[in-house]
């Protein structure tokens, strides 16, 4: 999605504007652009593409400001263009504004402002704000934005700029992530750390509703028109962690990365030799817990595929019901929940729109809200009652990898936590599902080690097909779901995931000559039944890749093509079997020449309805 970032200091804040900008170009975007304060009035520079077009555009000109704004845009009101980029000014060109987010009153408000005489000159709702602040500007900016904030509904992030006050940078926060990177003698706004990490290490949250006024020496922040403090954060990660690290793709270094993120979520949380789980952020107690007649699992995307293995697990080891549910479609279907329902929200980010919603909707109605996230104190972590972070570091590409994979990993453990708090695991079951989660970082390096050649064949033939299948059973057709999700976003491939079973009730029509089918065969209790599905494919003369255990499947009988993996427990087998596939899309979208890391039309934080 959109994203900010906002320089006030003594350095030119040209570069400092384009490098931030450059890296949040993960979050996903269609235009660019940056106001400065020039000597003689705002300098606006926008330009639709990426920031090397944006470049282009400013030319060598040599511009000495040291104050001013940027952003990435992800269309949602107008389409993508020079004059609907951000940032957008009032009539006479004083106020400049960045917004990330939507105000959903904006029609109402632009036709009041129109009536004054205000000129618009874009289709986005972002502009009714510079011309609000126009109207109550009188010498403060803050004073401003206090007022104008009053008028604003939805969601946002802003920060504004204002010709006549050069010595300040105000910005307000409502359900969008923006951040203050505290220098020396020079300070920052940005959406997400990526963008000021070159620059500093010391961040402050702010809560929504804030108001925020940087100078270059000094920071106040503003709720409900009075001071407060506002906590300062050392962010431990440095720059080369958001950078590819001599990997092709975002992707690719971060599916490497994996081995090490399962560590990472692992460690200090399988205590007693190995036999229990600690979560520390999680005080859950077992009289509570009896309480319990229901978990809901809510997410969207590759975080729902992880919430999708949350419910074959928990359903098994905790023999209770486990719903899992798209976050989109949750709060609008008046769902079945109160205060005896455990609520599970799962986001890499802490920050889509529609899982905060969930949450929120969740809380209202009584129940007991858990978050998996990736992001320290993001809005998801702050407003949940329990929070289990996945400690995957930071995660670039917009194809959700190792983030997928550390969620499983906290689906396990919490899995493995409940079971023992209901006792509903005997002891020897959660020491051995324990042992072998502690054996799977190393399991997937075995596979980075020594699939890719093989994949990279294969996704050279997959390159030029139209459509892919992928089938499963059990815990194998939700890793299917999310093995198509990859290939699709990034290879703009069709690539569909059935139950196995499924298929001969209708999709089997959709298979002919030469059609690639991924089968993934990990599930022993039903291998016979999806090794029956298989021959049926086989029959119609599709292609098949099968994915296995190495040593106890003889899958080479049955399909085109047999990828096997190491040997686990069934029950945490997609925590391997996702990595041929997640491999199988990188390879394929790079034999297509797609932007593996920005594939079109995708945002990685997904902060509007
Ligand atoms: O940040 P979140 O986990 O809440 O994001 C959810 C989805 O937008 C995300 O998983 C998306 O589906 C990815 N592009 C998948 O690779």
């Amino acid at each position: 999605m959109c994203g900010i970032v906002g320089y006030i200091g003594e350095k030119q804040v040209v570069p400092i504007l384009l490098d931030g900008l450059k890296s949040l170009e993960y979050r996903g975007y269609d235009s660019a652009g940056i106001a400065v304060e020039e000597k003689d009035g705002i300098g606006l520079y926008r330009s639709k593409g990426k920031i090397a077009d944006l470049k282009e555009k400013i030319g060598g000109v040599e511009i000495s400001a040291t104050v001013g704004i940027g952003h990435t845009r992800w269309a949602t009101h107008g389409r993508p263009s020079d004059h609907n980029s951000h940032p957008h000014c009032d009539c006479k060109k004083k106020i400049a504004v960045v917004h990330n987010g939507i105000i959903e009153n904006y029609l109402e408000l632009q036709e009041e402002l129109i009536a004054k005489g205000h000129i618009f000159t874009s289709e986005t709702d972002t502009e009714v704000i510079p011309h609000l602040l126009e109207e109550v500007y009188k010498g403060d900016l803050y004073e401003a934005m206090y007022e104008v904030s009053k008028r604003l509904q939805g969601s946002y992030a802003i920060v504004a700029m204002c010709w006549e006050n050069p010595e300040v940078l105000v910005a307000i926060r409502k359900d969008n992530p923006l951040i203050i990177g505290i220098g020396e003698g020079e300070n920052f706004f940005a959406s997400d750390i990526p963008a000021i990490l070159a620059h500093t290490k010391k961040i402050m949250l702010l809560k929504d509703n804030d108001i925020a006024v940087i100078h270059k020496n000094k920071v106040a922040v503003f709720a409900d028109n009075s001071l407060v403090e506002r906590e300062i954060t050392e962010i431990s990660w440095d720059a080369e962690a958001a950078q590819k690290g001599g990997y092709a793709h975002f992707m690719l270094k971060e599916i490497f990365e994996q081995p090490l993120a399962v560590q990472q979520t692992l460690k200090g949380r399988v205590v007693k030799n190995g036999t229990q789980v600690d979560l520390q952020e999680v005080n859950l107690t077992a009289d509570f817990m009896k309480t319990v007649n229901k978990v809901m699992v809510v997410a969207c995307g590759t975080a729902y595929h992880a919430g999708l293995i949350g419910k074959y697990a928990m359903e098994k080891a905790l023999r209770l019901p486990v719903e899992v549910d798209i976050a989109s479609e949750f709060r609008y279907r008046d769902p079945i929940i109160d205060e005896h329902t455990l609520l599970i929200v799962v986001s890499q980010s802490g920050e889509t729109a529609d899982t905060l919603a969930a949450l929120r909707e969740g809380k209202k109605r009584g129940a007991r809200c858990i978050a998996i996230t990736n992001v320290v104190d993001s809005t998801i972590a702050r407003e949940a009652d329990d929070v289990i972070y996945t400690w995957a570091g930071p995660e670039i590409a917009v194809a959700s990898t190792k983030a997928y994979m550390t969620q499983l990993v906290a689906i396990y453990l919490l899995t493995v936590y409940l079971g023992q708090l209901l006792g509903k695991i005997s002891p020897n079951q959660g020491a051995a599902w324990l042992k072998e989660l502690s054996l799977l970082s190393q399991k997937i390096q075995q596979i980075l080690d020594s699939a890719i050649p093989e994949i990279e064949e294969l996704a050279q033939d997959i390159a030029g097909k139209r459509d892919v299948f992928f089938v499963g059973r059990g815990m194998d057709y939700a890793v299917a779901l999310e093995g198509s999700l990859k290939l699709k976003e990034i290879s703009y491939i069709r690539a569909e995931a059935y139950a196995a079973g499924e298929l001969k009730h209708g999709t089997l029509a959709l298979i002919e000559d030469g059609v690639p089918v991924v089968a993934l065969c990990t599930q022993m209790d039903v291998y016979d039944k999806t090794v029956s599905n298989i021959k049926e494919i086989k029959a119609r003369d599709a292609h098949l890749i099968g994915i296995g255990y190495a040593g106890i499947s003889s899958l080479e009988k049955v399909v085109d093509h047999a990828l096997y993996i190491p040997e686990t427990d069934d029950f945490l087998s997609p925590i391997l079997t996702v990595v041929p596939l997640q491999l199988l899309a990188y390879y394929t979208a790079v034999a297509r020449g797609c932007d593996v890391d920005q594939p079109r039309n995708l945002a990685k934080s997904v902060t509007v309805e």
